[in-house]
């Protein structure tokens, strides 16, 4: 079974509210088990940002799922490749929206908004795992 990962970032056409992120989550949860995909969700303006990982057939099954879907729209992969081992074992599938972690610390602005297609992709990866990390380390101490 070979394992890939993938970044990609899109234009979101729903609110910032967290009742729709809800909704995409729980598909998220009932979808991504069955096939073994794992991963981050990050909601910032008007992006999203998400990092999925898993098999190489599913996931590219799951991004054709998501790329049609229409809460979102101009679905960009930044990166993707193989991976020797899951950078985000236990994320069935991770979210956070800009208050926790800013993408501007990452990402220059342009006309008043995220650049984020001159953004380096690598730096947009490790975002999301440091990210990842952090909700983790609260979780710990919680
Ligand atoms: C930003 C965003 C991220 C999503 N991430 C996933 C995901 O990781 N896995 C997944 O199965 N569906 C995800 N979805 C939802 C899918 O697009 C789709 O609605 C869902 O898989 C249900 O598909 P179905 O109606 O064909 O069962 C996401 C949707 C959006 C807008």
């Amino acid at each position: 079974m070979d394992l890939k990962f993938l970044l990609y970032f899109s234009h979101a056409l729903i609110d910032d509210d967290p009742h729709e992120h809800n909704k995409i989550l729980q598909a998220c949860h009932k979808r991504n088990v069955p096939i073994g995909l794992t991963g981050f969700l990050h909601r910032e303006g008007d992006f999203f940002v998400q990092y999925l990982e898993g098999p190489e057939d599913q996931l590219n099954n799951a991004m054709q799922r998501i790329s049609k879907d229409p809460r979102h729209t101009d679905v960009q992969v930044a990166i993707e490749g193989p991976l020797e081992a899951r950078q985000l074992p236990d994320w069935q599938m991770g979210f956070v929206n800009g208050e926790q972690l800013s993408l501007i610390d990452v990402v220059g602005m342009r006309d008043g908004k995220l650049d984020i297609k001159s953004a380096d992709p690598w730096d947009l990866v490790e975002f999301v795992l440091e990210n990842a990390d952090a909700l983790s380390e609260q979780a710990l101490v919680a």
